[in-house]
């Protein structure tokens, strides 16, 4: 007998990013079927007989992915930073211009100022040029708030663009991305107000899904950071962290050791931090595109992470100071091209790492029986055309 399903897909290169001996995957000529929103079978040629659809697609050999993740954004803000970039053309560096009371701090003025339906309307702007390059789900943090108010207001105007754009949303509270102008010489008391109200208050709330911080010497220390870890850890949120993009502070490995989801930047990461992160499942998310805005010099150890079997995710950070983009596709490339991916790892990065880097892979990020129905059909047959030809490749989402 038939089996029923609403959406059919067949003759199509799935790229499952699961598990099955075959690089990315991959099942050559499959079939993909599609019932109430999840994916109820993945199969080899010939098996499409066995359905009956009320969508029926012949992808005609094109490559089937699961839709993509951008696991790492700060795509709430308000306000542009183009001047900044202009002084750091001149020869001004990022810190500079961050302890001058520029950086992220003139990005919280202007989202401060900024109402609730103008920081939607912008995210949305940027979250629908993720989604025409695939995306489904996209991780937003706050941070340019920095005071309990505004930080609410990000996080609320995340999950209102998310549901205005029908896309996943992760929320991350990252109140401790800088100190704020009128915290300036009394960080405890700012650290305390993280600690003691704000996380205390998103976790009732449900408005936040993770805990970031940036551990940096323009950010906040290892024991400032473990502060705030500490404090999520009470109220049961899992924490990433902003970790050695600059220096090496120790960072990937401290988030290692509280079981975080991810470590993020992570140019500056020693061995010993890349060994924790391997026993605790922490994924090493590189962040392409802010590496060269800043012009770093400093490469991720990307050879130790592979040779400890860390998993890497790719995301874009965007942001108005070092990456300002939505562009998924080009950070690909930016991975393979400055850091030396291959497009095999390319391509997981932005989907099941991308997916464990979120909590979410019980969910996402494959091309599993059971995961949600959340498939991208591209218009190419070779799978490598995702990452080479820049950000400039057809996403069809299914269903
Ligand atoms: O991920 N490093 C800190 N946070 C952001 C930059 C934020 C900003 O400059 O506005 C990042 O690169
Ligand atoms: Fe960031």
């Amino acid at each position: 007998m038939k089996k029923n399903c609403d959406l059919l897909i067949h003759n199509a290169q799935v790229i499952t990013c699961a598990e099955n001996g075959q690089p990315y995957g991959l099942l050559e000529n499959g079939v993909v079927a599609c019932a109430g929103g999840k994916i109820i079978a993945v199969e080899a040629a010939g098996s499409s007989d066995d359905f009956t659809a009320a969508q029926c697609i012949d992808a005609k050999g094109q490559v089937l992915t699961p839709a993509l993740i951008d696991c790492h954004t700060h795509l709430v803000f308000a306000g542009s930073r183009a001047g900044e970039f202009a002084q750091r053309l001149a020869g001004v560096s990022y810190e500079e211009i961050a302890r001058s009371g520029g950086g992220i701090l003139s990005t919280v003025k202007a989202t401060r100022k900024a109402s609730m339906d103008a920081l939607v309307s912008s995210a949305c702007e940027r979250l629908a040029h993720l989604k025409s390059q695939g995306v489904m789900t996209v991780e937003i943090k706050s941070g340019y708030g920095l005071d309990f108010d505004n930080e609410i207001k990000m996080l609320q105007a995340a999950k209102r663009a998310a549901e205005k754009m029908q896309m996943t949303v992760q929320t991350t509270l990252l109140a401790a991305h800088a100190v704020p102008t009128e915290y300036q010489d009394d960080r405890a008391a700012y650290l305390k107000m993280i600690c003691q109200e704000l996380i205390p208050y998103v976790a009732k709330e449900q408005l936040a899904d993770a805990v970031d911080a940036f551990c940096e010497g323009i950010g906040f220390s290892p024991e400032e950071t473990r502060l705030v870890f500490d404090a999520a850890a009470r109220w049961g949120l899992p924490v990433k962290l902003h970790a050695d993009q600059l220096s090496d502070l120790g960072g990937a490995g401290m988030v290692a050791e509280y079981g975080g989801l991810s470590a993020d930047h992570v140019e500056y990461t020693s061995i010993d931090s890349i060994k924790k992160m391997a026993t605790s499942d922490t994924v090493a998310t590189l962040l392409p595109y802010a590496f060269y805005a800043l012009s770093e010099t400093q490469l991720p150890p990307i050879a130790a992470f592979r040779k400890h079997g860390v998993g890497m995710a790719i995301a874009t950070d965007c942001n108005p100071g070092t990456a300002p983009t939505t562009n998924l596709l080009q950070c690909l490339h930016m991975a393979c091209t400055q850091f030396g991916l291959t497009v095999e790892e390319a391509i997981l990065a932005v989907t099941i790492n991308a997916a464990k880097a979120l909590g979410l892979d019980h969910n996402k990020g494959s091309i599993e029986v059971g995961k949600d129905a959340e498939l991208v059909l591209w218009n190419t047959t070779e799978v490598a055309d995702l990452v080479y030809w820049q950000g400039q490749r057809q996403a069809q989402h299914y269903p």
